[in-house]
């Protein structure tokens, strides 16, 4: 790895409770830090099934992104298989709280609609439960040949159980796959998760391998 992308790791604390948002970003950090201070949305205290599903994938080492970090455990998931850890979530709340799960998690308060990372850097990004299609080209040039993407999030589905979801959050059907045909599929599937538990899901599920060259 060259200075530069070690510099990224080198920042000991990238939290800026202050940090500059438009507007809008500003509304959804007021309303995902004040759902991370509610008790019932700390329930996920495990990595996602999905991530455990790729670890024949994961490589041993080197560098991961994780695109709306949430409160960690994915990150934390990673750091413990020898992966250094970038975190990007938009609610410092839940960065802080990531953070005492796991100090050495590298975490970066910024809204992803805006936000910006040198190319060829991640031998893994995950995006999980976070739907931002604008920043699909940048995920694809900051990934390294030949490194891994895992995503999953909802698909229009889900209208069946919620019909208030905004669209523009909901995958279309083979929509990843279909954004990610380039790529080396190693894992995709659509449909329903924890459909009779607590938390019911509509999801699409993508596994795949950036290739060495793309064209
Ligand atoms: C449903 S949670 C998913 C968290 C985590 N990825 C997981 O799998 O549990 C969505 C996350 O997206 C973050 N988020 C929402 N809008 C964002 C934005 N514009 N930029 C960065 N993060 C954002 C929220 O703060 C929240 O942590």
């Amino acid at each position: 790895m060259d200075n530069r992308r070690w510099s990224l790791f080198n920042h000991r604390f990238f939290l800026q409770p202050q940090v500059k948002l438009g507007t809008m970003a500003q509304t959804d950090a007021i309303r995902w830090n004040n759902r991370y201070q509610e008790e019932s949305f700390l329930a996920l205290r495990e990595p996602r099934s999905l991530l455990i599903e790729a670890c024949e994938w994961l490589p041993e080492g080197g560098c991961a992104l994780d695109l709306a970090m949430g409160l960690g455990h994915n990150a934390a998931y990673l750091m413990q298989r020898g992966l250094k850890v970038i975190g990007v979530d938009i609610s410092f709340i839940a960065l802080q709280k990531a953070k005492s799960l796991c100090p050495q998690i590298m975490a970066i308060c910024a809204d992803l609609e805006s936000f910006s990372l040198p190319a060829n850097t991640f031998d893994v990004i995950l995006n999980f439960y976070f739907l931002q299609r604008s920043i699909w080209d940048q995920v694809r040039k900051w990934l390294k040949p030949n490194g891994l993407l895992i995503v999953e999030t909802m698909t229009q589905e889900m209208k069946a159980l919620k019909p208030e979801i905004d669209e523009r959050f909901l995958l279309q059907p083979n929509e990843l796959k279909r954004t990610f045909a380039d790529f080396e599929i190693l894992l995709y599937r659509e449909g329903w998760q924890d459909r009779n538990g607590e938390h019911p899901r509509a999801v699409a599920s993508l596994v795949a391998r950036k290739p060495s060259k793309l064209s």
